[in-house]
């Protein structure tokens, strides 16, 4: 579904959804000839017809009703006044859209429903933006016969419930958009109406209240609903806003597009942009809700040092700050050598921003010591990718998957995830493409409304490497590969190779069976499906990639798609389900040791030659330090100084005490955030972040797409983040001169040959643009090796299984994985900051009932996670989501040190940690572990420190 009328830019309401049909057909309406596409409804082709109908119950975001009967019509020929929501347009029809006659049903309509209305249009929230006071305005309303004064609905009590949303019964209409809006668009089946004619009102599931119920809070039947009756808490308190600006969500990578709605230079609410080509008006309780975190008054505004981590802050300016950082590195640089400093930059930041990391580590500090937190989630994808298909990136849009028949999601659970887009793949599954389920858990997609998984492989935590061996091997001896395509786009020698390698017995689903805990009977029925598909499609997550063999499994689904011929067009393909907003952009940006933007190695000499010249300095040939690789280096004495841009690993890395142990033998540590985060805490320097508010930029998504971040506020601190850098870098005596991210993204797209066709100008008139976007494909590409892979053949990859070194033992008999909620985004440093916390205040212990029972364990308990690396404590939930000898747990609250029990484990090509594989021990406790406790005492004290600035400042 892209823009509702094709033009890309409006935000006119049709009424009904675009149909899509090679057949057009043509009529007239109020003498005006419009040709549209079988099957649009009459509505819509008044609609693009420049006539308006009026309506209530329809919209172009839902499946029309035909309930308010307001938006009758005449037809020529035809008796009665048909809905024309309902009615399809014919070929050679002639519709009249207004006479005397409509006139008076529509007003007689609209006195029904103002008669039962609380007419507090003044001092309503939606006053100024409420379709049923526009549509009394259109049909012409001037007096309601039946009086205000029977029988209503006035008192009817509010549901507050919501921590965002308000449902005011009074003002309800019973149009049904919201219980549709929640049904098709969100796919949560929350909602329906309850009661008969007069007293029949919405209702969220079994007369619960909204927090109690389904509800996973997406706020789809807010933006549908036509009157204040589901209404957002900021609009009440704040009134409708005066402007808006397109902007993108700064959460996960689905990228959604918003539209920030404000009053000056205050957001009044974020409502999903309806032209957004990721999202197309859909959004999450994260992107449409939690933005209060810009605000919140934690945080940081003012640059701070401090010569050790246990003096407290002091407030400076920025140019103190700057001089301050630059003078400590440069000393550092003298005593230990080049090399002993470094970058780490979040995929949290735009493109530009980590463009400028990268090039003020690698030409202001003259190394390769940069990294990014893909490190830790998805830089096996980018390796297995680039090797098999020759592009570190997934292969199709979001939209594709309304083209898949079958749907395999490997290791990811989008409707936590990647919100928006588990909606749009369960729209699919309702539409009756079948489903594929590999986790170790019973993700939501198992089994939710309308939705059942044709196959759930419950498999062991560490095991992918033998499923997808087991399902290629299945494919393979049974016959079932697409070899004509396969021969023709691959290597045909390597391929047979492959085929040989593949068809050893010890990878069949029987053999493989004792390893993956999966009967092979479901192994072989899944492999059977996916293969016969006409449009098989993979989606994976970091179930995948956080493994000991990560790279390995990127590389063994690339083996299965290539094999199938799922590659190449719409409705098939590879596709990492990238965690943060702006993972993929990060890694395109060269935020690797290793990589320069574009993906092209350091010792790649013509590549290194374009950078040197364009920017004046002699780079290095060889890659720098991995995250892993800065915390060993400064544990033995040779990395001193590290400037850290929106990543918090003391939070997120593995093996927290050693991550910390690092922290406290360097020198000279710089963090850039919003909030004093668990690594701040560690630092010496802090600057000021700002919010995606406060900033241009471009993130880009899971399908490669470029979308634009536009500055809503001035920065809170006075500086956007590339101001920072390039401020850095100009102290530090490496010249940055940019007035404008724009120019920036000028330079990207000049040296990185995927970006050559880029530009800010190019942005804001297509809306995104997903690359490789140059000479070639000069308004980007939606679906990457049509005809032919980028590598030129593709590469099958002999992908054989090798067990984790993490084993279970007596000692650690379980296996703790890892994953996200909903309601949380990652180390939860913003999101903790807002009322998500109503849904998931703490981190939780999942375990099995059986696993449970064994140690005497009840729901709510006290548990210790003993690890070889650490022990932490949480509260238990016995659950049968999981397998018994499995459980898990989210790390969105720094307390629960989820990253304590965290091995040091990692994929062997990238070094992406094994998080999804730790042997625990689960034991009843009664109070916090002793990390927990120090946390605690440690944490007290910072934030005293913290405070200490405050007193200094107020004096
Ligand atoms: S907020 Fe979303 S999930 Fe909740 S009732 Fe509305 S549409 Fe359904
Ligand atoms: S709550 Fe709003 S959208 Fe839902 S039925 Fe009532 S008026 Fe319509
Ligand atoms: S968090 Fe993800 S799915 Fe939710 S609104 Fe933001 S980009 Fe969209
Ligand atoms: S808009 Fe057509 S019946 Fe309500």
């Amino acid at each position: 579904m892209a823009c509702q009328c094709g033009s890309g830019g409006c935000d006119t309401d049709y009424g009904t959804p675009a149909r899509v049909s090679e057949k057009l057909v043509t009529l007239e309406i109020d003498g005006i000839e419009v040709s549209v596409p079988q099957g649009t409804s009459l509505i819509r082709a008044a609609a693009e017809a420049g006539v308006q109908i009026p309506k209530l119950c329809a919209t172009d975001s839902l499946e029309p009703f035909g309930s308010c009967r307001l938006c009758l019509v005449e037809i020529e020929g035809r008796r009665g006044y048909p809905a024309s929501c309902t009615t399809l347009a014919d070929q050679g029809m002639k519709v009249c859209t207004q006479s005397s006659k409509l006139a008076d049903i529509r007003r007689g309509v609209m006195e029904l429903y103002i008669s039962d209305h609380p007419l507090d249009c003044l001092t309503c929230a939606a006053n100024g933006n409420c379709e049923l006071q526009d549509m009394a305005g259109a049909v012409g309303l001037r007096e309601v016969r039946y009086g205000y004064d029977g029988e209503n609905h006035l008192k009817d009590t509010k549901d507050e419930s919501n921590p965002y949303f308000t449902y005011d019964p009074s003002k309800c209409i019973v149009c049904n958009r919201c219980v549709r809006a929640c049904e098709e668009t969100q796919g949560t089946f929350a909602l329906t109406i309850d009661g008969r004619g007069f007293e029949s009102r919405v209702s969220a599931g079994m007369k619960e209240n909204f927090l109690d119920s389904e509800c996973v809070s997406c706020g789809a039947c807010v933006q549908a609903c036509p009157t204040a009756t589901l209404m957002e808490k900021s609009v009440i308190q704040f009134g409708q806003a005066e402007h808006s600006v397109t902007t993108t969500c700064a959460y996960c990578g689905v990228g959604c597009s918003f539209n920030a709605e404000m009053q000056g230079s205050r957001v009044v609410r974020m409502v999903p942009d309806k032209n957004g080509q990721a999202n197309h008006g859909h959004s999450c309780v994260k992107g449409r809700f939690a933005w209060g975190y810009a605000t919140h008054p934690d945080r940081i505004t003012k640059p701070m040092i401090r010569d050790n981590i246990s003096d407290p802050w002091k407030e400076v300016s920025w140019e103190e700050a700057i001089d301050y950082t630059a003078r400590r590195f440069k000393e550092i640089q003298a005593k230990y050598g080049k090399d002993s400093i470094g970058g780490i930059v979040s995929s949290r930041c735009t493109n530009e921003e980590g463009y400028l990391v990268q090039k003020l580590v690698r030409a202001a500090f003259g190394n390769n010591n940069v990294d990014t937190c893909a490190r830790v989630c998805h830089s096996p994808t980018g390796y297995g990718l680039k090797q098999t298909l020759g592009e570190s990136a997934g292969t199709q849009t979001f939209d594709s998957v309304m083209q898949a028949d079958v749907i395999v999601v490997i290791g990811a659970n989008p409707t936590d995830g990647h919100p928006v887009f588990g909606s749009q793949m369960k729209r699919r599954l309702r539409e009756g493409a079948k489903l594929v389920v590999v986790d170790p858990r019973e993700i939501d997609l198992v089994r939710s409304p309308h939705i059942q998984a044709d196959y759930h492989l419950k498999l062991r935590p560490g095991t992918n490497v033998a499923m997808a061996n087991s399902l290629a091997y299945v494919i393979v001896t049974e016959g079932l590969t697409d070899d004509a395509f396969a021969n023709e786009r691959c290597d045909p020698a390597e391929y047979a190779a492959w085929k040989k390698f593949i068809s050893q017995e010890h990878h069949s689903p029987e053999a493989m069976e004792a390893v993956t805990g999966v009967p092979a009977e479901l192994v072989r029925g899944a492999a059977r499906l996916y293969a016969s598909a006409g449009n098989g499609a993979i989606y994976y997550g970091l179930g995948v990639t956080e493994h000991s063999q990560g790279s390995t499994m990127v590389m063994a689904i690339a083996n299965l798609a290539m094999a199938t011929g799922n590659v190449g067009r719409e409705g098939v393909g590879v596709n990492p389900l990238r965690g943060q907003n702006n993972v993929q952009g990060s890694c395109d940006m060269g935020s690797f040791p290793h990589e320069l933007p574009g993906y092209r190695h350091v010792s790649d000499n013509t590549a290194r030659a374009l950078f040197e010249e364009s920017w004046g300095v002699k780079l290095e040939n060889e890659p720098g330090l991995r995250i892993p690789n800065m915390f060993e280096a400064a544990l033995d004495g040779s990395f001193k100084g590290l400037y850290c841009e929106g990543e918090d690993i003391v939070q997120s890395d593995p093996n927290t005490h050693h991550v910390t142990s690092a922290l406290e033998a360097m020198e000279c540590v710089v963090v850039q955030d919003l909030f004093l985060n668990e690594t701040a805490k560690f630092a010496h320097v802090f600057f000021p972040g700002a919010s995606f508010l406060e900033k241009d930029g471009t993130f880009t998504n899971a399908e490669r797409r470029i979308s634009p971040v536009r500055k809503v506020m001035p920065p809170l601190a006075g500086k956007a983040d590339w101001e920072v850098t390039l401020m850095l870098s100009n102290a530090l005596g490496y010249p940055m001169n940019y007035a404008h991210p724009s120019e920036i993204m000028d330079e990207i797209a000049r040296l990185t040959p995927t970006f050559h066709g880029v530009s800010y100008e190019k942005i804001d008139q297509l809306g995104s643009i997903q690359w490789p976007c140059n000479e070639q494909a000069p308004e980007g590409t939606p679906t990457m090796h049509i005809g032919k892979f980028v590598r030129g053949k593709g590469k099958f990859m002999f992908t054989e299984y090798v067990p984790t070194d993490e084993k279970v033992t007596q000692k650690f008999p379980l296996i703790l994985t890892t994953g996200r909620i909903l309601s949380q985004y990652n180390v939860g440093a913003q999101t903790r900051r807002t009322e998500n916390s109503t849904w998931h205040p703490e981190d939780i212990l999942e375990i099995h009932p059986h696993d449970a029972e064994d140690r005497g364990i009840s729901d709510g308990d006290w548990v210790g996670i003993q690890s070889r690396a650490g022990e932490t404590v949480l509260h238990a939930k016995v659950s049968t989501r999981m397998q018994p000898g499995v459980v898990y747990t989210t790390f969105h609250h720094p307390f629960s040190g989820a990253n304590v029990i965290t091995t040091d484990n990692s994929d062997w090509a990238t070094n992406c940690p094994e998080y999804k594989v730790t042997a625990v021990q689960v034991t009843k406790v009664s109070q916090p572990s002793e990390w927990q406790q120090r946390y605690r005492q440690f944490s007290a004290k910072q934030e005293e420190l913290l405070k200490a600035r405050e007193v200094a400042k107020a004096q």
